[in-house]
């Protein structure tokens, strides 16, 4: 579908010609979320075209709350690519960026064989990327990141409808970074590792309306290791690791129907079971990748004591590649937790309380879902 705000393309005259048909500049705004694994993508079978070793699920933030902004624009006036980010002109492309702008210019020269439409094949482009949440929320960027520069890319060079996704969207947010694939489409999204080029949107966002994440920060550095090089040396060192990949499909089928059945409690079972493998995958690596500090850990066991002592289980966390809990809760229980959290981080919640703890609405992105 189209229509909505999350893609906008315009054409325009930024010189005065003759013939007022050419067209001097086009550029595309566009935006996307983070998202959150509940069943972790972990570890690559080809490093190059970034091809999982095993599916994924997870669930992507409300724009509303979290976004990466992107602007593209091309115009046969600028010199060379260039790539802002923050509004800083950047000294160089990233190399997964350059990537990225290869890969759309030899496809669409492919294509303009057979149609000479695509003059602007040889403009450079300038890339514009803001954040709407800190660096120091401890929420990845590179898959809202790259997903929103994926869309900006490819409806400015393959003129599709805005806010399609197309094969090559999906590939070129998957070279960017492989978690970036999931982040093309709203709600609840699979990534299928026997069919890398595709993820899917299984359900809406409006299919579990009472769902909340809470994410706490412990810690705002960057981690210690790359999801990249460590999952690269968890696939040569973990034996573990092996087992997990047996039961990652298994997990995902039974996961897909707790959120059909809004069954919290199997859902919460699964998800920090996963989050639980994944921190002893990369414990069992070697030499070892450690993600979780001492404040995880407190927050790991505080949710199972709560959960005990409500004699039904109110709370889930997980853990992406760093020490920051992302928390499920259901509406009628938010309120309770938030005080829990208060009383148990009173630091936190005293000084930044705002910054540090963010309640998020699920939200899809009703163009391409
Ligand atoms: C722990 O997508 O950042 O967040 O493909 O090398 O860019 P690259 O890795 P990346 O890895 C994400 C790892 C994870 C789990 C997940 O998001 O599924």
């Amino acid at each position: 579908g189209n229509g909505d705000t999350n893609v906008t393309l315009t054409e325009t005259n930024t010189s005065p010609t003759k013939d007022n048909s050419i067209v001097q500049k086009r550029s595309v705004s566009c935006r996307t979320a983070p998202n959150i694994a509940l069943i972790k993508y972990w570890g690559k079978r080809n490093d190059e075209l970034i091809i999982p070793e095993n599916s994924s699920y997870s669930i992507t933030l409300s724009e509303d709350d979290l976004c990466t902004h992107t602007t593209i624009s091309m115009s046969p006036e600028y010199k060379c690519d260039t790539f802002y980010y923050e509004n800083v002109k950047q000294k160089e492309i990233p190399k997964r960026m350059q990537h990225l702008l290869d890969e759309i210019r030899r496809r669409t020269s492919k294509r303009k064989l057979d149609n000479d439409h695509f003059s602007y094949l040889n403009w450079s482009v300038e890339i514009h990327s803001h954040n709407t949440f800190p660096s120091s929320s401890g929420l990845a960027s590179s898959a809202s990141a790259y997903s929103s520069i994926a869309i900006g890319l490819s409806t400015l060079f393959e003129d599709t409808e805005d806010g399609t996704i197309t094969p090559t969207c999906s590939y070129l947010a998957r070279i960017g970074s492989g978690s970036a694939i999931r982040s093309l489409y709203g709600g609840f999204v699979q990534w299928y590792h026997k069919d890398p080029a595709l993820s899917e949107c299984m359900y809406p966002a409006e299919q579990w309306p009472e769902l909340r994440i809470v994410i706490l920060v412990f810690n705002s550095k960057t981690k210690p290791i790359s999801s990249t090089d460590a999952m690269k040396r968890t696939t040569q060192t973990s034996s573990l690791y092996k087992e997990r990949l047996k039961t990652i499909d298994e997990k995902i089928e039974q996961l897909n129907l707790a959120i059909k059945k809004r069954d919290f409690e199997n859902f919460s079972n699964i998800v920090m079971r996963d989050s639980n493998q994944f921190h002893a995958v990369c414990m069992d690596t070697y030499p070892p990748v450690m993600y979780l500090n001492d404040q995880s850990k407190h927050f790991i066991q505080l949710v199972h004591e709560y959960n005990n002592a409500s004699k039904i289980t109110k709370v889930a966390y997980t853990f992406d590649a760093g020490p920051n809990p992302f928390c499920f809760i259901l509406q009628q229980h938010l309120d309770e937790f938030l005080d829990l959290i208060k009383y148990f981080y009173p630091a936190q919640t005293q000084h930044r309380f705002h910054d540090q703890i963010k309640t998020m609405k699920l939200n899809r992105i009703p163009t391409m879902c």
